[in-house]
This record gives C-alpha cells, sequence and structure tokens, in this order.
C-alpha cells in the first residue's frame, strides 16, 4: 500500500437488507487531485463516501485512506479528512461568523484564531455581508459555501464533497467550482461526488462512473469523453416525413449512431469531437450542410454536451434508472 494514494478500496460492499447498494468497488485515487465519482441516484455514491469517511462499517472488503484502514485505524483516518455532506450541516439559527466560529473553537483554534479563519473564510467565500445572518435566511449557493467553510476549518489532507453544487444555479455553481480549485491548490485531495459530466469535466482529473453500487468506467477524463464521445447535435425537421433521409444523411456525416427523439420531427446524433482533427461543432456544421444538400429544412439545431444520459447509454446502451423516490 502506497501512502501517494489517498484513497484505495478493494472489493468493497455495503448492503442494506436485499440491498447491496456498494457492490465491490475498487478505486485507486492519486493525493493531490480532484477525484470524480459520478453517478445517477442510487448509483452508491454517498455510501462509498460515508464508508470512506468512517460513518458507515463496510460489509466486506477493504478501504484505506493515505494507507490507513478505514475499519482498524478509524481514528487516524478521521483526524485527516472532512467531509461536506449532500445536505448541509450548519446549524440553521446562527449567523455564518457564530457557525464558523463555534466549530473553530470545537476544533481546538484559540479564540482569537477562531476569528482570524472565520473572517478569513467568509471573506475567500464571499459571504462578508452575509456573516451576521442566520443561515437560515441564506440561498441555497450560500448555504453550501459556509458549508464547505465549515469542512475546511483545519486544512484536510483529503476532502469529501458530496453533490457540492446540485440544485445550485450557474453562478454559484461557478463560485463552488473556484472554492474547490482553491482547496485543491493547498494541497487538499478531494473526493467530489456528482450527478453531472460537466461538473466532473470541470474539476476532475480521473473519474469513476459508478451505477448499481459498481464502477462501470474509470480513467482521464480524455479517455472517459473519448468513450463517449463530445456529445450530441439535436436536430428539428421542418417536415416530419424528410426524418428517415435525414436519419441516413447524419448516420452517414458523423459516422456514429442516430437516436429517433419522441418527437416526429426531433432527431439527435451523437458527435465524437476526438477521431478527427474537425471539432465537434465543425462536424456538426458539416453535417448540417449535407442536410441542406439534400434538401431536407432544419428548422432548429442545437449542440449539447454529453449529458450524465449520454454516458450511461455510451457505457452501458441504456439510461440510468433514477431512483423515484429520491428524485420526487
Ligand atoms: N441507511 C440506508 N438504509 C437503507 N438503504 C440505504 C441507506 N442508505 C442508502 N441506501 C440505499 O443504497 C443505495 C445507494 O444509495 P446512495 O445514497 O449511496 O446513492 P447516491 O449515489 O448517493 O445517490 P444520490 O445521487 O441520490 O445521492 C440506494 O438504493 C439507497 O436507497
Ligand atoms: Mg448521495
Amino acid at each position: 500500500m502506497s501512502t501517494d494514494m489517498a484513497i484505495e478500496t478493494n472489493a468493497l460492499v455495503k448492503v442494506f437488507g436485499a440491498n447491496r447498494a456498494v457492490d465491490g468497488v475498487d478505486l485507486r485515487v492519486p493525493a493531490g487531485s480532484v477525484y470524480g465519482l459520478l453517478g445517477p441516484n442510487g448509483a452508491g455514491k454517498t455510501t462509498t463516501v460515508k464508508m470512506l469517511a468512517t460513518l458507515l462499517r463496510p460489509d466486506g472488503g477493504e478501504a484505506l485512506v493515505f494507507g490507513s484502514d478505514v475499519l482498524a485505524e478509524a481514528d487516524t483516518v478521521r483526524g485527516r479528512v472532512s467531509l461536506t455532506g449532500q445536505y448541509a450541516s450548519v446549524d440553521e439559527d446562527l449567523t455564518g461568523t457564530e457557525n464558523l466560529l463555534l466549530l473553530a473553537r470545537l476544533l481546538g483554534h484559540g479564540k482569537r484564531a477562531a476569528r482570524v479563519r472565520a473572517e478569513q473564510l467568509l471573506d475567500a467565500f464571499g459571504l462578508t455581508e452575509a456573516a451576521e445572518r442566520q443561515v437560515k435566511n441564506y440561498s441555497g449557493g450560500m448555504r453550501r459555501r459556509i458549508d464547505i467553510a465549515a469542512s475546511i476549518l483545519n486544512t484536510p489532507d483529503l476532502l469529501f464533497l458530496d453533490e457540492p453544487t446540485t440544485g445550485l444555479d450557474p453562478r454559484s455553481r461557478n463560485q463552488v467550482w473556484d472554492i474547490v480549485r482553491a482547496v485543491v491548490a493547498e494541497g487538499t485531495t478531494v473526493l467530489l461526488t456528482t450527478q453531472y459530466l460537466d461538473e466532473a469535466d470541470q474539476l476532475a482529473s480521473r473519474v469513476a462512473v459508478i451505477d448499481h453500487g459498481r464502477v462501470i468506467a474509470e480513467g482521464t477524463k480524455g479517455e472517459l469523453k473519448a468513450s463517449v464521445g463530445a456529445g450530441a447535435v439535436h436536430v428539428r425537421l421542418r417536415d416530419a416525413a424528410r426524418r428517415p433521409d435525414a436519419e441516413r444523411v447524419l448516420t452517414a456525416a458523423l459516422n456514429a449512431g442516430v437516436q429517433l427523439d419522441p418527437d416526429p420531427v426531433a432527431l439527435t446524433a451523437r458527435v465524437d469531437g476526438h477521431s478527427t482533427e474537425l471539432g465537434a461543432a465543425d462536424q456538426a456544421a458539416r453535417a448540417l450542410a449535407e442536410l441542406a444538400r439534400e434538401g431536407i429544412t432544419v428548422d432548429t439545431f442545437a449542440l449539447g454536451q454529453p449529458s450524465l444520459d449520454e454516458v450511461f447509454l455510451a457505457l452501458t446502451d441504456r439510461t440510468p434508472d433514477t431512483e423515484k423516490e429520491a428524485t420526487a
């Protein structure tokens, strides 16, 4: 076991009744990086993180954090990790400042040092103006930021961020991403769980895609993208009768699978963007030109980033089953 690995798991298992929530997960997370754990609702992301953070006991396999076993050396592990959960854990009735001061004192900072650290973090996270407001009056983005601030009062060697931006608007997501980058620049390893491919793309150097408690793909972002393609072009035709022709033309032009959407005038084609010198947008433009040459009128088109659905289609030939109760 090497300590330049922040996390090493071997055949890690967690069972809830008949449900194998984590079903033999092998992970290697190099120290100093952001590692993305990507998967749909119920994939087993939080369960995996909780075992690594010593909050849940594994039912099988082993998990090492900086070489220490999460069961046999739980105290050592706890001393080196910090967890920002999927749901905010700060005290609603306290202000931003009060929350950070309280936690800093609990972590053993002296009065003065606690105040300095709290002010520093509030400033870094753009919360100075909201510092004296009760957290229950914070917006979702502010809450997420104060929660992350609370988890890095002491700079941890390994920070677990469980879906740090779910439900945030684009501006707040960008702010959280900047925070994550700053934390990593300080030398902290981050294990980031997310349902968003673009988030993993923005932050993580390596990614594991997890589904039904198993890792179904692992690699660098480049490797993952190469397996998925650069995105998809969505096309709406003027005339539904021309759809079979459009399907043929797009298949030939893009050399990739074309999907017929439920809407009878719409098609979606995968754009590779890696196997040729042409970028995704150029390939899409060329395919649209082919449609025009065949006299097929396109009313609207859009070039989209690959979604998590498309990742799953590419990796498993199916879309993820989303847990109804989890998304309700
Ligand atoms: N304490 C528990 N008791 C029983 N079942 C649980 C418990 N915690 C999680 N599960 C189940 O384990 C599976 C994995 O859940 P987990 O929370 O790890 O998923 P997730 O990938 O974090 O999903 P999400 O994206 O919705 O947060 C799910 O089927 C879930 O219902
Ligand atoms: Mg979760």
